[in-house]
């Protein structure tokens, strides 16, 4: 560990957008050679760079943790008073026109914890560059406007590391009588340095081919060690489709001759889109039906396709600079979430979504570390990748195809492609791309970017004589340094339902309204443009009066105040035709009844949802289904409701979950029996909504159990398992049952443990489903740091404990003499030392702090006092730390 990592950061400078200046030079090539030694790697850099700005004369390089040997330019070596050299730049002075420069350095992977730069995984060398891991490995000018061709030539011993990758096209190799090979690699596209790659490694392979639209044949290949190769045929065939759908959807082919997966197990994020060689973490790639959940496979899914979308949205076109990183993030999670969308149920996937911007985005944007889709402002880039920038990101996205049509978005993004391809360029950019070809003023629509927080849009409504009035206004909360908001430009998708539930068409009725509105297609839904802070919606002739649907797909990632009768949200429950809508006037009882609001019957209504499952035959109804019987999570409720105590509402939670279980108890016992023998595993639509109903029935079955029932309940589901969703529901039961003998659950774990052990995968779940769960101690929890398979340096295994504890175990995080807060503090203060960026994102949970009552508020914050008096602490932590206390 370099001093530089730990030393303590008290005043990092601020990186300001404001701040950007166009390179004075560029670097055009770069010729790399990597010689891999134990202990220590030689890197040996040839660039040629050119001046782009008249008049300056300075280069300069940006390097961090690097041992300097020489620089050389053009044949000539300088000596040390030649060039000024610090702790994050090299800088050499006195330069013309276009120069070649050697420069030779020498790094230490096996010592790098923080997995950025060249580091080892297991027995293999990796690299991660993106945001600025590259500057640890060589001097260079690490930034996403400075596009360079790249040759990369990797010499490590043959029988070690026969295995030896980088960007482009394999161009040479050799055995040399020293026992080592070189491998030489050249990309032939330009490209920043973020997206440099090399792995070196003893590594098993399958591969793949697959014919682009012009007919060219791509080679597709994934690695992994050779324990992890059985695994990889799922994640082969989400590539070949994710490449016919992009040249399908979007019209974008694959450019290179050869695209290559690698798998490791230690990796910070999920997963990286380095030009033809994408490194993931092996739990986004990884999945068999032992190893992987649903989810893991909707994961698997999600990331491969979302890496590989990148080849045109963020490589082939790139990030002029940081603060436009949702010009590629946001605009590649819309990708890929349409990617899920077409091969899955496009209303589950909407939900899923929904569900995860309202906990996670909604909350990061209601509190201290707020921050618009496109900073001002940040210390450490790292902490800029937020569910701000990837998921509100791709809601700025999804609007713009609202608001312009499939036809103009989409003749918008091939403008965008062809326009900038090669060149590194801005959110604006965008922008305009789609102000040209959908022919309308964004100029207010850009707030999107610039504003952080999140709108809310009351509604209210009247009706007489056949005519039906909304009145709009919509607002934004100040967020830190940003105190008064201007109106959003929004597009609102509503419909109206005739009360015995049949869609009513717009053609029918007389619409006016203060806004731009259009009607779809088949008239059954409006769009409407809000633009202004008050607006008004007139519509007339109705017979009856109508039950409106607003806000159909989410059509604008805003909160929504409409008092509603309990009658006609369960009305919209029942016939929306809109699933989205279906599923959120669902979540809008729930946090009724949650804050006294509601009379309704909610345990009724779900035992009525768990009724017509047992009728449904269509996948998409029944994994909509199985999405609503269950109550939303704590973490959804903390988001909605204004005002909480936490234990108050863990009880009434648990309570109405008692309620619903013993109110229905035939209907939990027969879906259960229903979907128990549901045939053999397939990871499809139909085979997710069978498992998600059968675990959902199993959860309310098993609750009404006791005793010896419960037990064996349990174990069947556990022993009849043939899939990792389903094993996982029977050791949830048996870690959430409060009655659930603590003999039978250790016998469970240790089961579960000692088949799967060699399953590093599978062991993060044994760790995480401990982490979460309400009936072991706090004790019992810090425990899990002694056994054996823990281990810190590994970020699956540290999340699978510290953040699942912090994000989901409410009951003991949550504790109110604060042991939970301190414990999660003291994880992150030693996390911090080995791997800042996933110490700064570990303390997300306790940012949050505002949202508690007065006594865990102070605990909170006195959790995160304790992290400044540390003696060291990255600039990362730093900047979570101070802005979560500031603000
Ligand atoms: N470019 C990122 C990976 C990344 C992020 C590397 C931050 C370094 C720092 C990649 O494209 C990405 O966004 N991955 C996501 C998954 C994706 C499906 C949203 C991730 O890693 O979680
Ligand atoms: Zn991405």
């Amino acid at each position: 560990m370099s001093e530089d990592l730990t030393s303590k950061q008290t005043n990092p400078k601020e990186i300001r957008l404001t701040d950007y200046r166009s390179p004075e030079y560029t670097t055009e090539t770069v010729d790399l050679t990597f010689d891999i030694k134990d202990g220590n790697t030689e890197v040996r850099s040839k660039l040629h760079v050119k001046r782009c700005l008249d008049g300056v004369s300075e280069l300069l390089l940006n390097g961090q943790d690097l041992e300097l040997l020489s620089v050389v330019v053009d044949g000539r070596a300088l000596s040390g008073n030649e060039y000024t050299v610090d702790s994050e730049t090299l800088l050499i002075p006195e330069l013309g026109a276009e120069h070649d420069i050697e420069i030779v350095t020498v790094i230490k992977p096996e010592e790098n914890t923080a997995l950025e730069g060249l580091y080892k995984s297991s027995q293999m060398y990796c690299t991660q560059c993106e945001a600025e891991g590259f500057r640890k490995i060589t001097y260079y000018q690490d930034r996403p406007d400075v596009l360079a061709r790249f040759t990369t030539t990797i010499i490590a011993d043959t029988e070690r590391y026969p295995t030896l990758l980088s960007n482009g096209n394999r161009m040479r190799s050799e055995t040399r009588v020293d026992g080592r090979s070189a491998v030489t690699w050249q990309d032939p596209f330009p490209k920043p340095s973020y997206l440099f790659a090399l792995v070196a490694g003893d590594l098993e392979m399958i591969e793949d081919t697959f014919t682009t639209m012009t007919g060219r044949s791509v080679t597709l290949q994934i690695f992994s060690e050779a324990h992890n190769i059985g695994q990889c045929d799922y994640a082969m065939d989400v590539l070949k489709r994710s490449m016919r759908w992009d040249e399908e959807r979007f019209g974008r082919e694959y450019d290179l001759d050869i695209f290559m997966i690698v798998a490791v197990e230690d990796f910070n994020m999920g997963a990286m889109e380095n030009k033809g060689l994408n490194i993931f973490n092996t739990s986004c790639v990884l999945a068999t039906p032992d190893t992987a959940t649903d989810a893991a496979y909707q994961r698997v899914e999600a990331v491969v396709a979302h890496e590989y979308f990148h080849n045109w949205s963020g490589n082939r076109v790139t990030c002029r600079d940081w603060f436009q990183l949702s010009l590629k993030e946001g605009f590649t999670v819309f990708r890929d979430a349409e990617f899920s969308s077409d091969m899955n149920s496009r209303a589950v996937k909407r939900i899923e979504d929904v569900g995860f911007l309202r906990t996670i985005q909604f909350a990061e944007d209601g509190g201290p570390l707020a921050h618009p889709v496109r900073p001002s402002s940040y210390l450490e880039i790292s902490n800029f990748y937020t569910t701000t920038i990837y998921e509100k990101g791709a809601e700025v996205v999804r609007m713009y195809d609202t608001l312009l049509g499939t036809q103009k978005f989409r003749a918008g993004t091939d403008l965008y492609f062809d326009r900038f391809d090669g060149s590194a360029v801005t959110t604006d950019d965008f922008a305009d791309v789609m102000s040209e070809v959908g022919d309308k003023d964004l100029t207010q629509f850009k707030r999107w970017y610039d504003q952080a927080g999140t709108p809310l849009v009351k509604l209210v409504e009247r009706y007489e004589d056949g005519e039906l009035s909304l009145d709009i206004v919509q607002s934004c909360a100040s967020s830190p340094k940003q105190d008064a908001k201007a109106p959003y430009h929004m597009p609102l998708l509503i419909g109206v339902l005739a009360p015995d539930g049949a869609p009513l068409s717009f053609y029918d009725l007389a619409v006016d309204s203060s806004e731009e509105v259009r009607s779809s297609a088949d008239g059954d839904s409006l769009l409407i443009e809000l633009r202004n802070e008050q607006a008004s919606l007139n519509l007339s002739s109705f017979e009856a009066k109508p039950v409106v649907s607003f806000l159909r797909d989410f059509s604008a990632p805003i909160r929504v105040d409409y008092a509603r009768p309990d009658d006609e949200l369960a009305f919209l429950v029942e016939h929306d035709v809109n699933g989205f809508v279906r599923w959120d006037a669902l979540q809008s009882l729930w946090v009724a009844y949650f804050s006294g609001a509601s009379e309704l019957d909610l345990a009724q209504l779900i035992g009525k949802l768990g009724e017509q499952a047992t009728s449904n035959e269509d996948a998409e109804q029944l994994q909509l289904i199985a999405m609503m019987l269950n109550v939303p999570e704590m973490s959804y409720l903390f988001e909605a409701l204004g005002e909480f105590e936490v234990d108050t509402l863990l009880r009434q939670r648990d309570a109405v979950i008692g309620t619903i279980a013993l109110e229905n108890v035939d209907i939990w016992a027969a879906l259960y029996e229903q979907y128990f023998a549901d045939g053999a595993f397939q990871p499809d639509a139909k085979g997710m909504a069978q498992r998600g109903l059968k675990n959902a029935a199993f959860a309310y079955h098993v609750r009404n159990l006791r005793g010896s029932e419960l037990v064996s309940t349990v174990q069947r589901h556990y022993q009849g398992a043939d899939n990792l969703t389903d094993r996982r529901a029977a050791l949830k039961a048996a870690l959430t049952e409060p009655d659930f003998p603590v003999e039978a659950r250790t016998d469970l774990l240790t089961d579960f443990y000692d088949k799967w052990r060699n399953e590093a995968l599978v062991v993060d779940l044994w760790f995480n489903l401990q982490a979460q769960s309400p009936v072991l101690t706090l004790d019992e929890i810090k425990a899990l740091e002694e056994h054996p398979a823990f281990d810190m340096k590994n970020p699956n295994r540290a999340r699978a404990l510290f953040s699942v504890f912090g994000m989901l175990n409410h009951s003991r995080f949550h504790a109110i003499d604060g042991s939970g807060y301190k414990y999660l503090a003291d994880a992150i203060a030693r996390l911090d030392a080995l791997n800042p960026q996933i110490a700064a994102r570990l303390s997300a949970p306790l940012t949050l702090w505002r949202r508690y009552d007065p006594v865990r508020q102070e605990r909170m914050r006195d959790a995160l006092s304790t992290l400044t008096t540390a003696d060291s602490m990255s600039k990362d932590l730093y900047e979570v730390v101070t802005k979560a206390l500031d603000n």
